[in-house]
């Protein structure tokens, strides 16, 4: 069977804020528990998981914390005065499922966004609460509908708002309609200078941070290209002494801040950074900024690869041997 395009990769990209605007059903009939948890702990994996670190870091200015969580299996510190958001695209990821299977025995109460699979099956029988995202795309091209259901759902169970949904929609509609023009780096010089190297990609506080593992999540699957993630300033206390002569990944540097940050100094091997600086009415609008840059960079950067960004088949290869 034909695979969706790369054509319906861009399509599907190009509608984040119009997922971003979705709101599931049944939101408003979550239940506000007399006290808020004391922690949420967010559970997912790679396309659905990166969504926790965006409500984490968010969540660091607020007094809610969220946590990301990326294992399979709840931490054992997990009480019930703490809630856990299990999101799965597909819902059929094992290290999720085993989160919430963990949190479920323990008496933690379990949220869910999810299309359905094992997730909805087993929260609807333990009558916990299931939030419902349009399904048909790859979990990684619903970021929008994943990161927007977190965040009402954290906002629902905390009572603390964490972003103002029509303003940053109504900013990323606008970013969309001047990708285009002389306020932005093209994306196609972008791209140009990441062929055929590995590359970093560098955040610069818990937000940016966020945005360049999901960058680093996109050039894997969309473009089958090696890349990382690391954050100034913890890099100064460890890269910064692999940095030298020889042939360094590539670096590009997402960042909110006025001024370049230092980090071509820090580094100090001669090598140039590209970095890409958000702007918008707010931090998150911003950094959904230079996700949208971002996943159409990897998308460029598949293209320019003559790969084809939709297929995954080593993802699902791992998915059938974990069973
Ligand atoms: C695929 C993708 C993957 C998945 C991950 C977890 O497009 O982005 O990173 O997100 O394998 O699967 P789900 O999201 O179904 O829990």
């Amino acid at each position: 069977m034909a695979h969706p395009s790369a054509a319906q990769m861009w399509q599907w990209t190009l509608g984040l804020p119009e997922q971003l605007a979705y709101r599931a059903k049944g939101l408003d009939k979550l239940e506000l528990s007399d006290a808020p948890p004391r922690r949420i702990l967010v559970a997912g994996m790679g396309g659905s998981g990166v969504s926790g670190r965006f409500l984490a870091a968010l969540a660091n200015s607020t007094t809610v914390q969220i946590v990301p969580w990326n294992w399979a299996g709840a931490p054992s510190w997990l009480t019930p005065a703490d809630a856990v958001l299990a999101t799965s695209y597909s819902g059929n990821t094992a290290e999720t499922l085993a989160t919430v299977n963990d949190a479920l025995a323990a008496g933690i109460p379990v949220t869910g966004i999810t299309t359905g699979g094992k997730l909805e099956q087993l929260l609807r029988e333990r009558e916990r609460p299931v939030l419902s995202v349009p399904g048909g795309l790859p979990p990684r091209a619903a970021f929008g509908f994943l990161l927007g259901t977190g965040l009402r759902v954290c906002a629902r169970l905390s009572g603390v708002e964490l972003w103002q949904p029509e303003r940053t929609v109504a900013a990323l509609t606008q970013l969309r309609s001047n990708l285009g023009s002389s306020q932005f780096t093209p994306i196609s010089v972008i791209t140009k200078s990441l062929i055929e190297r590995p590359i970093t990609v560098y955040g610069t506080c818990p937000l940016t941070a966020a945005a360049a593992l999901r960058l680093k999540q996109q050039l894997n699957e969309n473009a089958k290209q090696f890349a990382w993630s690391a954050t100034l300033p913890e890099l100064a206390h460890n890269e910064i002494t692999a940095a030298g002569p020889g042939r360094p990944p590539s670096r590009l540097c997402l960042t909110l801040a006025q001024e370049p940050p230092p980090l071509d100094s820090v580094l100090d091997d001669g090598e140039q950074t590209i970095y890409l600086r958000g702007s918008g009415p707010s931090p998150l609008a911003a950094v959904l900024g230079l996700v949208f840059q971002g996943d159409l960079v990897s998308l460029a950067l598949a293209e320019a690869r003559g790969v084809e960004p939709y297929p995954i088949e080593r993802i699902t290869a791992y998915k059938a041997r974990l069973g």
